[in-house]
């Protein structure tokens, strides 16, 4: 995509500054980095600093939304991540799956060293302390609910509403800082912002609706054909450009102006509706990056 197609998203980086400091700072309080990310995006929606800000830290990324995302690749994000250096694993803040492996990992996995430590020291009571980040929608606060067992009020992802540290109590022996600050993933990069208008994690006028649907549908007929033969009954040939994958989309849906013409904004509203909320099955967006021999 060239600069032209695309609109200039607002970007922040005095607000980002301020959210670096305040996790240099506050790093020195924690034991341990919880970073949540989306499973359908797993690098597009990371703060592309956050590596050079944690660093030396002990890491568990967190894979949300995988009730959204293809299996077989969160697998192989997991294996990412753990090759970087961090433990990685899959989560569903919906419904609840895969969070009561997340504290047992912490003590088991992320934090074993200080743990041994910690039991040679006659010392196994003390706290441990994790810190969570994420960048806006990834499911920070729906994490905080789950864990720590109680709606809280949730506190906008805004720069400009003034939001403090907040420490918040998991259970009995550890406790999580609630990072204030904005984290923004790598705008910049378009590629990155065309997945995140895809999920939703980002608003969808980045681009107008149709471009953002028809990248999707062009997406999703090289990589998960099947899914839209199954939900918009097309007979995909490989041909297809990806206005024409839009309107084979509308004319099944009897998505009709004045009878002939074929209505492309409504065809786009409901491909992006029906990915966002799952109905074109579990997809992911981007695979890992082969790694060198
Ligand atoms: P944030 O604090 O990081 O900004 O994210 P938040 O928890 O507010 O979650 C953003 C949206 O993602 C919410 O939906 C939330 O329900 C949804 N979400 C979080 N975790 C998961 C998950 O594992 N799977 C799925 N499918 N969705 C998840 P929303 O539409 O903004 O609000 P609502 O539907 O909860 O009212």
């Amino acid at each position: 995509m060239d600069n032209t197609e695309m609109k200039q998203i607002q970007w922040f980086p005095g607000h980002m500054a301020k959210t670096r400091r305040l996790i240099a700072a506050n790093l020195k309080l924690v034991d341990a980095v919880v970073e949540i990310v989306d499973s359908r995006a797993p690098l597009s929606s990371r703060n592309p600093e956050m590596d050079s800000m944690t660093k030396g830290k002990p890491r568990l990324v967190l894979l949300n939304k995988s009730d959204l995302a293809d299996d077989r690749a969160t697998q192989m994000w997991i294996n990412y991540f753990r090759n970087s250096g961090a433990e990685a694993l899959a989560v569903d803040c919906k419904s609840g799956k895969g969070l009561k492996n997340v504290l047992p990992t912490v003590r088991t996995k992320v934090l074993k060293e200080l743990m041994e430590k910690r039991a040679q020291q006659g010392m196994t009571g003390a706290a441990v302390r994790l810190m969570i980040v994420g960048i806006p929608n990834v499911g920070k606060s729906s994490l905080i609910n789950r864990l720590a067992g109680t709606k809280r009020a949730k506190v906008e992802d805004r720069p400009g509403v003034t939001r403090t540290k907040q420490w918040v109590k998991l259970d009995n022996n550890t406790e999580l800082l609630d990072m204030p600050g904005v984290l923004w993933p790598k705008f910049e990069d378009q590629d990155v912002a065309v997945r995140l208008a895809f999920t939703g994690a980002i608003s969808d006028d980045i681009l107008d609706i149709e471009t953002l649907a028809m990248k999707l549908l062009s997406y999703l007929a090289g990589e998960y054909p099947a899914s839209l033969r199954e939900r918009y009954k097309l007979e995909l040939t490989g041909e297809e450009s990806s206005l024409e994958l839009l309107e084979n989309v509308g004319r099944k849906r009897g998505m009709m102006i004045s009878g002939s013409e074929i209505n492309t904004e409504r065809a786009a509203i409901t491909v992006l509706d029906e990915f966002r909320s799952g109905k074109l099955g579990r997809i992911t967006l981007e695979m890992p990056p082969q790694r060198e021999k």
